[in-house]
């Protein structure tokens, strides 16, 4: 069983997300032992945006690619090599401005691929990464149980990652949603972190 583990706030430090993810990491490991761990942290180690060579490259033959279209698909590439050989995915991730952070939507437009991470025949898709567990720890500032917030348009995160998740095959995912962690005071910071971290230990001894 090999972990992919993912951040992705722009924070180095005092990050609850990078908190709650190395918390399942480490709560991991102490079930199953020494696991093979491949780390990535958004924030530091950022993809590049797809350039137009990329996008050409994406819908060429890989035998017809010429060095160019190579070189600017070479990072995506090894992305996604990434993503294949891990069997579990812990990703770290805040919400920013209703969404996920623009670290994690490029590092979404570098592994949705063709033939890669996705196939077509006919008019129907097919998600290529298969029997894989994904856990999305989402940290969020606001208190998304009260007020305006519990409209359903106030979270693009969860239902874009649901959708874009099952494109590539990913179906057995589960949110961990953490909230309020900064605009409801201290108390329900800390009473939503330490949920998160109960619910964390559950699901990972159901692993
Ligand atoms: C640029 C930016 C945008 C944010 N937008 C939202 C938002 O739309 N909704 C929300 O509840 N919190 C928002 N927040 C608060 C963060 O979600 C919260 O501080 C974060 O989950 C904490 O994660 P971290 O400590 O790992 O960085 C935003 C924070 C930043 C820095």
């Amino acid at each position: 069983m090999k972990v992919l583990h993912i951040d992705s706030s722009i924070r180095q430090e005092r990050s609850v997300s990078k908190e709650l993810s190395a918390f399942f990491m480490t709560t991991l490991l102490a079930r199953f032992g020494a696991l093979p761990v491949d780390y990535l942290d958004l924030s530091v180690d950022t993809p590049s945006h797809p350039s137009a060579l990329f996008v050409q490259g994406n819908y060429t033959p890989p035998e017809e690619r010429t060095p160019e279209m190579i070189a600017a698909l070479a990072e995506s590439e090894a992305l996604v090599d990434r993503l294949h050989a891990a069997d579990i995915y812990v990703i770290g991730m805040p919400m920013y401005n209703f969404s996920v952070p623009s670290y994690f939507k490029v590092f979404i437009d570098n592994i949705v691929r063709i033939n890669r991470t996705f196939g077509k025949k006919d008019n129907h898709y097919e998600g290529l990464l298969k029997n894989k567990k994904v856990y999305i720890i989402n940290t969020r500032g606001a208190d998304f149980s009260a007020g305006f917030m519990q409209e359903q348009s106030m979270d693009q995160l969860q239902p874009y990652l649901e959708r874009v998740f099952a494109f590539l095959g990913l179906h057995d995912h589960h949110f961990i949603n953490v909230y309020p962690v900064q605009f409801s005071g201290q108390e329900a910071r800390a009473k939503a972190i330490e949920n998160a971290r109960k619910t964390i230990t559950d699901l990972v001894h159901m692993l």
